[in-house]
């Protein structure tokens, strides 16, 4: 058996996103975060938990067609820490960027306290520390651990 039939790879893309050294299991969440679908009609690959000497294990989305705004690289690297973002403009890497842990996310999860001035009808946006655990209001202090892309804002 030649290399090729051991190992499966995913297709190379020729213009858009990969997103690559994935915290292994995060890849659906990743997609969460984009609002990805697959419904879009847009090639997409998601390889989860393969082998990588850096992170033991890690997921891999390549996405054709899509850059990725800041306020999504912001949550992303929350659950994805390691992640780097790889720009593909025909078939060449073109720029690439390992994702930095922000110290605040403004205007980018909504507060799960329904009393929290920011999710009334007032024109404050929602503003979250970055803590060890998970992020916290800077207006109400409440704080979310788990499952942050359930907490994006819609656009
Ligand atoms: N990639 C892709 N389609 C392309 C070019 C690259 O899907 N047309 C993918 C590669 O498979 C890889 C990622 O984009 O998963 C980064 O590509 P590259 O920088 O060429 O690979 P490495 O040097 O291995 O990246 P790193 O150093 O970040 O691990
Ligand atoms: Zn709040």
């Amino acid at each position: 058996m030649t290399d090729d039939d051991q190992q499966l790879r995913v297709s190379k893309i020729r213009n858009g996103t990969v997103i690559d050294h994935i915290t292994g299991g995060q890849a659906l969440n990743v997609l969460a975060i984009l609002g990805i679908d697959g419904t879009s009609g847009d090639a997409l690959s998601v390889a989860m938990n393969v082998p990588s000497d850096r992170l033991g294990k890690k997921d891999i989305v390549k996405v054709e067609g899509k850059e990725l705004s800041q306020n999504e690289v912001d949550v992303l690297s929350l659950i994805a820490p390691a992640a780097s973002i790889n720009i593909v403009r025909d078939y060449e890497v073109v720029e690439k960027h390992r994702v930095e842990r922000p110290s605040v996310v403004e205007g980018v999860l909504e507060c799960p306290n329904h009393n929290c001035i920011t999710t009334e009808d007032e024109p404050v946006q929602s503003r979250f520390a970055v803590v060890e655990d998970g992020v916290r209001c800077e207006y109400c202090d409440t704080i979310i651990r788990d499952n942050l892309p359930a907490h994006i804002l819609a656009d």
